[in-house]
């Protein structure tokens, strides 16, 4: 099943995930992918763990939920936002058996380091989400990156390293294939919990999301609005209860571009609030009693978060600021 993020609790347990199965072990995949792992790790089971499993795509989502829904794997939930926040805000502590990463995004240019996963905040964090006798287990062909989250997990002061042979689930994943198909090797190790330091748990609502409504706004632009005046909007609010508490956000609208085929426009916002980071879409489209409707687009299925009804929000007083008047609003 996919689970958006408005599904779970905050923290969240093994028994109200998976009421079936509250006692099997429990596994997260960190950037599944199109699915791939789980399947022929599973069968290495006499019954399968149970399975969340966390990715930034949407396309990999949808992919991943077919195969393993044709698997049979019915404890399996799947859901799409940025691992920390997932294990920060969602996992117990010490609620996790298992923390896999095949092959994670290398971010290898100079001065792209802090994008990646493997550093020591997420050994930390991790190390507070795993049982005792957990691990973390690294696949990945990218040797410099191998290096520095060994030298990371141990930095963090929580963490044992053990360099070993992937178990072979691994080396069946999209990449693994397409990697050997380029004879070249991989490298595993298993990041195993030393000290157990709890890590507190994010808000308990990080990112309140009311699926009903897509926010929108229905507005009347002057004869005279012209996209050619689009400049790069930054909106900020520090949010009434903190950054921490989850209210804070930034909104920079980037761009306008003509819609194809409708009358319109579309903009592109990058929207931050915490460590969820969402680039999403915002139509303004001509209706046929001569209005405009401002509307979050669904394409890429953003989570509908204060941010992204914030978003909307800009867009709205951007036009404005360009003569328009807005008839009535949703956001
Ligand atoms: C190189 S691919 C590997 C996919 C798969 N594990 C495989 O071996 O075929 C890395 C994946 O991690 C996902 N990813 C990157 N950063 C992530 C994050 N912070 N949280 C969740 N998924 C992430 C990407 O969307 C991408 O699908």
């Amino acid at each position: 099943m996919i689970a958006r993020l408005g599904d779970f609790q905050f923290p969240d347990s093994v028994a109200r995930l998976y009421p079936d199965t509250p006692d099997r072990p429990w596994v997260l995949e960190v950037g599944f992918g199109d699915g791939r792992f789980w399947p022929h790790f599973a069968a290495t089971f006499p019954e399968a763990p149970n399975y969340l499993g966390v990715e930034l795509s949407g396309v990999s989502l949808l992919k991943a939920h077919r195969r393993l829904r044709d698997a049979g794997l019915d404890n399996a939930i799947l859901t799409k936002m940025p691992a920390d926040v997932l294990v920060r805000s969602v996992i117990p502590h010490a609620g996790l058996d298992l923390i896999v990463v095949n092959f994670p995004d290398p971010w290898p240019k100079a001065g792209h380091t802090d994008h990646r996963l493997l550093r020591v905040p997420f050994f930390q964090l991790a190390a507070s989400r795993l049982k005792p006798g957990g691990m973390i287990l690294l696949t990945t062909d990218h040797d410099e990156y191998f290096e520095f989250a060994c030298e990371q997990a141990r930095a963090s002061g929580v963490m044992r390293v053990e360099r070993t042979d992937p178990p072979a689930a691994a080396l069946e994943t999209k990449y693994a294939l397409k990697w050997r198909d380029l004879g070249l090797g991989v490298n595993h190790a298993r990041f195993i919990p030393t000290a157990h330091q709890p890590v507190p748990h994010g808000p308990t609502t990080p990112y309140p999301e009311d699926p009903t409504t897509v926010p929108h706004a229905v507005l009347t632009l002057p004869d005279t609005f012209s996209p050619q005046t689009f400049e790069k909007v930054t909106e900020r609010n520090p949010g009434s209860r903190g950054a921490e508490e989850g209210g804070a956000w930034t909104v920079i609208l980037l761009d306008l571009y003509a819609g194809l085929r409708r009358d319109g426009w579309v903009v592109l916002a990058h929207v931050v609030e915490g460590e969820l980071t969402q680039e999403v879409l915002i139509g303004i489209t001509a209706r046929e009693d001569g209005t405009h409707l401002v509307r979050l687009a669904k394409f890429g299925g953003p989570i509908i978060t204060t941010g992204v009804k914030a978003a909307v929000g800009v867009v709205t007083r951007w036009l404005e600021a360009q003569g328009a008047v807005v008839k009535h609003h949703g956001y």
